[in-house]
């Protein structure tokens, strides 16, 4: 086993509050918090490695935030009954502290996101079923019940898409993840280890995909952002938001399309083209500015396990060992790489905001604890 993965178990657990709540970097004074998205991640890799109780923990961590905050769910089903505005009142936050409250440094920085609830009903179901501890399910009914409920109804609203920018469109990026986490709480269900009643999440995954690919698409492959629907005009694919590397989750994990799908094939095609360099390090989209839009680590390990799940092992070796190559002396991890950077002027102006980029990033070494996991298991098969 390579140094890198012990560091990056020792850093997770390091980095996981007793409350159960994984900070998003330590050394980072804006990440100090801990997102549903990095945090169900940060649980999947530790489900993998078999450190089943910082999983469990980290969902009871949600389960208890999302209790303290359901109040919030009902305010936004009255809104949207009554036609009214949706509020700070009637969302719930993408970030918590690791207590488990709201709070931010910034009261701009935008907390409306649906992306992470669904990947943590994603990541639950896989933990419920690799452990075969089906027993949270009962005990954490009522949280599952309540995502599923606010799904339902926040789902078609415009917010923030996983980078934290462009509230005012639909992301499919963000609407595969709901898609992953709905239909895999759909099959738990199909086999009777859960009773949800009044919800059906596999009609919902269903009229969420129907919608990404009635709308998410141009000429054959998948946009960034979806403007949404306005008066009588529908929803359209935004073609010149162009592809992320985001949008490899429609695939893996969240099952929306199958790797092969030739939608998927054109996709990736162009991230590919636009987004991948020639050293392994990847992108997240060509109008990136954040601290001059470097490399970033986790979305080179995703890629990596695209490649693995299409048979391109080699390339996932030669991805994962620039991986390994941008660990500092300690074996942590950054959140990206300044290297051949896309806009190389913002760099100064990010580094004067917010200082130094982000190291250790736990959602990073999430990631690359993921890939060796593929990596592994695709030797054995
Ligand atoms: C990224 C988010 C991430 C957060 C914490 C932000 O810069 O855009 O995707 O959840 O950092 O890691």
């Amino acid at each position: 086993m390579s140094s890198l993965y012990h560091c990056s178990i020792n850093t997770i657990k390091n980095g996981q509050a007793n409350t159960g709540a994984y900070i998003a970097s330590p050394s980072f004074p804006n990440y100090q918090y801990c997102w549903l998205r990095d945090g169900s991640f940060i649980a999947h890799s530790m489900d993998l490695a078999n450190e089943y109780a910082s999983a469990e923990d980290f969902f009871r961590w949600v389960d208890r935030v999302i209790l303290r905050y359901s109040h919030k769910i009902v305010a936004l089903e009255k809104c949207i009954r009554d036609g009214l505005p949706v509020g700070r009142e009637a969302i719930l936050h993408t970030r918590f502290t690791l207590d488990g409250f709201e709070g931010t440094i910034d009261d701009t920085w935008g907390n409306f996101q649906v992306d992470g609830y669904g990947t943590w009903l994603w990541a639950l179901a896989y933990h419920v079923r690799k452990t075969g501890h089906y027993g949270m399910l009962d005990e954490l009914k009522e949280s599952i019940e309540m995502t599923v409920r606010y799904l339902e109804l926040a789902w078609q609203l415009p917010n923030y898409d996983c980078w934290e920018e462009h509230p005012e469109y639909l992301h499919p990026y963000s609407l595969a993840s709901l898609y992953g986490g709905l239909n895999a709480i759909a099959l738990l269900e199909a086999e009777g280890r859960l009773v949800l009643p009044h919800l059906e999440p596999r009609k919902l995954a269903a009229k969420i995909k129907e919608f990404v690919l009635s709308y998410g698409t141009t000429e054959g492959r998948l946009v960034k952002h979806i403007l949404p629907s306005n008066g009588d005009q529908p929803p359209m694919p935004l073609i010149e938001s162009a592809v992320d590397s985001s949008l490899l989750g429609m695939s893996i994990p969240f099952r929306l399309l199958d790797p092969l799908d030739p939608l998927m094939v054109e996709t990736v095609k162009e991230i590919d083209r636009d987004l991948v360099h020639e050293d392994g390090g990847v992108y997240r989209y060509r109008a990136d500015v954040y601290y001059g839009g470097g490399q970033w680590i986790l979305l080179s390990a995703w890629k990596a396990i695209y490649n693995l799940r299409l048979g391109k092992r080699d390339l996932a070796i030669k991805m994962m060992t620039w991986i390994e190559d941008q660990a500092d002396a300690q074996g942590n991890l950054p959140e990206q790489v300044s290297r051949n950077l896309l806009a190389p002027t913002q760099y100064e102006v990010w580094l004067e905001k917010w200082g130094p980029i982000a190291s250790p990033l736990l959602w990073s070494h999430a990631m690359y604890l993921i890939l060796y996991h593929e990596l592994q298991e695709s030797q054995t098969t």
